[in-house]
């Protein structure tokens, strides 16, 4: 890929993922621009350069991109479906590899799922990534899987604790493993693509920071607190019909639905390890799984 990246700007480096990019990227030395909504009152740190952009516009991003070696997107998910602009202009300044605000499930293997009518904007904007680096071979990419966001799914529900009433909601039998990832590792994945491009030129990869179990969880939870957690066992399949029909009324917060039946259910199969979690590649290590727990339950 030639001479090292250097120079690595950042959309939506205010927002939950961003945040910890950017920290990371200037951890490990790279010079950080994060491109923002004209208008965004977003503040970043005093090393990082911000540039108000108009994403609807190519002349604007490219004008911004310009002497950038790469491009992270951590981009809020309404924004996702319309990137196009954005790669366009990565291309046009000349940026040598994309980061693409993917970090979820792996939506490169979605066969006909309704969940993948939702991440329509995430598959179109790969795909057309991967046609510009046809054209471009010096215009690169790496997709980044990610699983649940473990640290900020934890306040936010999608983990499945309460900690206030200290319930636990646990789908089918709570023992599938599930791919699950904390930010600032995350972070420092992404940092890692970009030290060593040469080792993810053009691949999706995916990354765990740990695999556990909902029950795993749960008895760790109720470990750390010494107390018993009330749980709520719920079918997996209830969460894929319930999403069915939000979706067939067009609502898109059947998202959570079916992506609770998809990693949580039975038999999901979607635990990234061994040589399948990208970590080692990146010279990376899993993270803490209880240390990540009494983190939250102390705050
Ligand atoms: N795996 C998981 O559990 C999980 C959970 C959440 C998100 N994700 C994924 O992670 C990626 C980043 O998500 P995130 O939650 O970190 O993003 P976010 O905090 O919601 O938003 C990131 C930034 O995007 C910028 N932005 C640009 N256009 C926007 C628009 N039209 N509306 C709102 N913000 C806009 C904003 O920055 P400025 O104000 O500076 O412009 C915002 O701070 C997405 O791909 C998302 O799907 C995964």
């Amino acid at each position: 890929m030639g001479n090292p990246i250097k120079n690595v700007a950042v959309v939506g480096g205010s927002g939950n993922l961003g945040r910890a990019a950017v920290s990371e990227l200037v951890d490990a030395g790279f010079t950080v621009t994060v491109l923002t909504r004209e208008g965004s009152t977003a503040t970043f740190p005093a090393r990082v350069v911000s540039k108000a952009v108009d994403y609807t516009s190519v002349g604007s991003l490219t004008s911004a991109l310009e002497g950038q070696d790469a491009l992270v997107s951590t981009i809020a998910t309404v924004a996702i479906a319309a990137q196009k602009p954005l790669v366009d202009a990565a291309v046009a300044a000349g940026v040598r590899r994309i980061i693409p605000s993917e970090f979820g499930i792996n939506t490169r293997f979605l066969g006909k799922e309704p969940i993948g009518t939702i991440l329509q904007g995430k598959i179109q904007t790969l795909n057309y990534i991967h046609e510009k680096s046809k054209q471009n071979p010096l215009f690169t990419w790496t997709g980044v899987s990610t699983g649940l966001f473990f640290d900020w799914g934890l306040p936010h529900g999608s983990i499945g604790l309460d900690k206030a009433t200290k319930t636990a909601t646990i789908y089918d039998s709570g023992d599938e493993p599930y791919q699950a990832s904390n930010l600032p590792h995350i972070g420092k994945a992404i940092a890692a693509i970009l030290k060593h491009p040469e080792v993810t030129t053009n691949r999706y990869i995916s990354i765990a920071s740990f695999n556990p179990t909902q029950n795993q969880v749960l008895a760790l939870a109720e470990k750390l607190t010494g107390e018993k957690w009330t749980v709520d066992h719920l079918p997996s399949s209830e969460q894929q019909k319930i999403g069915s029909e939000k979706l067939s009324k067009g609502d898109y917060s059947a998202f959570s639905n079916f992506l609770k039946k998809r990693v949580y259910g039975d038999g999901a199969g979607l635990a990234v390890s061994g040589p399948d979690n990208a970590l080692d590649l990146l010279g990376l290590e899993e993270d803490d799984l209880e240390k990540s727990l009494r983190e939250w339950l102390a705050e």
